[in-house]
């Protein structure tokens, strides 16, 4: 039955292809750092264009990018996602809309800085990542010290960090590790539903219905 449903998701992956820039199995980690950096694709080259890049970490079924590209046509996005079974589901939906200017990587975040340049992307989200405890496993929260230390090189001088969340204490934490690690949060408040321009995340519509507040911030690189 596993082996069935394996083959299953093999078909579906292969059949998003066009959409989804990579796939990152159990051997990324046996390969070597020259053969790890050599994944490495410019953005002109994905896109064909020199539109701002903006990033999605942890995109889910991409519910937000797909609906975010729809909505900005002159910007690019590139949505990454580390489960194969729930990002292919985004790459399916978003095959519909035949967006040029949205791609898939089913990899790490943490990986992000193999597969793309330095000072590539001009905003990079944080939708509802997992809020990892702080105790135990504050190092995985994607901003903790070392992924803040990989944005600040995937990021163009004047780039941001939009991040959203339900949870206080990693809200809190957020802006904690960010100013510590070289940043200035510049916008930091409880997101009303109708906030113009907002895109709701399908983790977002969840928690909005369960009443819970939505916290967001924006940050960038302290001069
Ligand atoms: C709570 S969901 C939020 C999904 C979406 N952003 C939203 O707002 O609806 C968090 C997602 O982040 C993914 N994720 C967690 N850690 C990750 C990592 N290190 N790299 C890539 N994806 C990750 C999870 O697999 C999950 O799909």
């Amino acid at each position: 039955m596993r082996m069935r449903l394996k083959k299953h998701l093999d078909e579906r992956i292969e059949n998003v292809s066009s959409i989804l820039l990579h796939q990152e199995g159990d051997e990324f980690f046996t390969k070597s750092e020259e053969e790890r950096h050599a994944l490495l694709k410019l953005p002109q080259d994905i896109f064909g264009n020199n539109h701002p890049l903006y990033l999605e970490l942890g995109c889910g079924k991409g519910t937000f990018a797909i609906q975010s590209a729809i909505a900005n046509p002159d910007i690019n996005y590139i949505a990454l996602e580390k489960l194969s079974n729930v990002i292919v589901v985004g790459c399916e939906e978003a095959l519909g809309y035949h967006l040029n200017n949205l791609r898939f990587l089913n990899i790490r975040a943490e990986n992000t800085h193999y597969h793309l340049p330095p000072k590539c992307a001009q905003r990079i989200y944080l939708n509802f990542s997992c809020p990892f405890p702080k105790k135990t496993y504050a190092n995985r929260r994607l901003t903790s010290k070392n992924f803040l230390s990989m944005y600040k090189v995937l990021l163009t001088d004047d780039g941001e960090i939009w991040q959203k969340t339900d949870n206080k204490d990693f809200f809190d934490f957020s802006k904690e590790s960010l100013v510590e690690n070289g940043f200035e949060v510049f916008d930091d408040m409880i997101l009303p539903a109708d906030y113009p321009g907002n895109i709701v995340t399908e983790y977002e519509a969840k928690f909005r219905e369960l009443g819970k507040p939505i916290y967001c911030l924006k940050a960038r690189i302290a001069k």
